[in-house]
């Protein structure tokens, strides 16, 4: 089963991506937490993302996107399937992607300006297992994460002003591949403003009709 989860920022493309790749059994790819790993290494292009593209909301170019994406599929872990998250954003990427992997569904996480500004200025993420939390999934206690103990953090693009800059990059460069998709059949559309089980039931439903 290879998936990629579409939507806005701060969507929930992550919190599901955890929950059903654990559910499937299948790889969990994040472009976006493969370019903070880079970054927190200190990694040279990986901070020159940082500096340059993701920490300001922009998108980091096609061609160094597409070949992380294309080395992390040769790994072991994807033989059983994945889920795509944050990958592709532009319609580029998508058909780089096309030419590489049959993809069996794209899911569109769908939801409003507001409800995602809300949700992004309050996450949380696990600087140790990356585990996300929010107002709807805090932690049991404050600053730390349930699972490892880690410190939480808030990510460096979370502030507002990036945040309306994503939104825009959002509906420029990457809202186009819902039409993309659809013509190819692929597209299915759940609400992202449902509760997490909800939306998590809805997408099992898909991945196994
Ligand atoms: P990336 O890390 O992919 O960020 P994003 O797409 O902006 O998405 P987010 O991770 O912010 O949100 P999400 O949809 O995963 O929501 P989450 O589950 O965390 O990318 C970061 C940057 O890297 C990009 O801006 C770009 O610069 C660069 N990049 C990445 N991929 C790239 C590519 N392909 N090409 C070029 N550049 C690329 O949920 C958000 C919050 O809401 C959490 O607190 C969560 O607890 C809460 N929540 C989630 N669902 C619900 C719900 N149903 N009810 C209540 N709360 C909920």
């Amino acid at each position: 089963m290879n998936l990629i989860f579409l939507g806005p920022p701060g969507t929930g493309k992550g919190t599901q991506a955890e929950r059903i790749s654990a559910e499937l059994n299948i790889a969990h790819i994040s472009t976006g937490e493969m370019f903070r790993q880079l970054a927190n290494e200190g990694n040279s292009l990986g901070v020159e993302a940082r500096d340059k593209y993701w920490g300001k909301g922009n998108l980091v170019p096609d061609d160094i996107t597409i070949g992380l994406v294309q080395e992390r599929l040769k790994k072991e872990d994807c033989k059983n399937g994945f889920i795509l998250d944050g990958f592709p954003r532009t319609i580029p990427q998508a058909e780089a992607l096309e030419k590489i992997i049959k993809i069996n569904y794209v899911i569109d996480i769908e939801s409003t300006d507001a409800v995602i500004i809300k949700r992004l200025t309050s996450r949380r993420q696990c600087q140790n297992c990356k585990k996300i939390y929010g107002i709807d999934v805090p932690p049991k206690e404050e600053g730390i994460c349930d699972i490892c103990k880690g410190k939480l953090f808030q990510r460096d693009d979370d502030r507002e002003s990036v945040i309306m800059e994503r939104l825009n990059v959002y509906n420029k460069q990457t809202k186009p591949l819902i039409e993309f998709y659809k013509s190819r059949g692929l597209l299915r559309i759940v609400n992202g403003e449902n509760p997490i089980e909800q939306i998590k039931a809805d997408i099992l439903e898909i991945a196994q009709k």
